[in-house]
């Protein structure tokens, strides 16, 4: 499964990408709003000149309504650099866009999806990623990955090749049960990043073990 960082903030991308386990980026406007970039321009060309492995993927998102300008703005989001997939909205001209978008060679991730039906659309517009949002969706007492379930199973059935991008991710909770499921990937704050790797149990075993080993005086040699 892929992991993907779900934030523009440089500090955390860099951190994580250190690590070499994470597969991308996914940015939004609210997450470019909240870190103080003079420009767009500065954000893409900052965030581009992290993910340079051949398989690093960078999801800029446009920031219109009407399909023609949804167009012309993926057009010059997937021109920066072939790391780039062009996020558009689950709207019918989100999904016109989408379909012009993918004709032209271009990878769209269709965001903002609430409803299986909307992920069915999505496919057949041609999309490379659906993002389900599960967090939002549990915030309003529904169940994020009864969605995730649905949409797998809806794919699944018709053989669709879009892949299955859970978004809007709370806690580790949530990549498990993205993982059980089997979807394609999951796009995650650096909070929840940090948390993939920590136990409890993990960090008393390793002070018992580092305890015993002092007592005994042996060396690696
Ligand atoms: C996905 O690409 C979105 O940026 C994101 O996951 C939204 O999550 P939120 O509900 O935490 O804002």
């Amino acid at each position: 499964m892929k992991i993907f960082l779900d934030s523009a903030n440089l500090n955390d991308l860099k951190k994580a990408y250190a690590t070499n386990l994470i597969d991308g980026v996914t940015t939004n406007p609210t997450l470019a709003s909240i870190e103080g970039y003079p420009s767009f321009e500065k954000l893409t060309h900052d965030i581009l000149s992290i993910f340079t492995k051949p398989m690093d993927v960078v999801n800029f998102e446009v920031a219109s309504l009407d399909a023609k300008t949804m167009i012309e703005e993926g057009i010059k989001l997937a021109s920066l650099s072939k790391h780039v997939v062009v996020k558009v909205p689950v709207t019918q001209d989100g999904l016109i866009a989408c379909k012009e978008l993918t004709k032209r060679g271009i990878r769209v991730n269709v965001t903002l999806c609430f409803s299986p039906t909307q992920a069915l659309m999505a496919a057949k517009a041609g999309a490379y990623f659906i993002s389900p949002f599960v967090g939002r969706l549990d915030d309003q007492n529904e169940d994020g990955m009864r969605l995730i379930e649905q949409i797998k199973k809806i794919y699944t059935n018709y053989g669709m090749k879009t892949q299955i991008l859970v978004a809007s991710i709370r806690g580790p909770h949530h990549v498990m049960e993205a993982a059980l499921l089997g979807a394609d990937a999951c796009t995650i704050p650096y909070s929840v990043f940090e948390k993939l790797f920590r136990h409890e149990l993990t960090d008393v075993g390793i002070n018992k073990f580092l305890d015993d080993w002092k007592k005994t005086k042996f060396k690696i040699k």
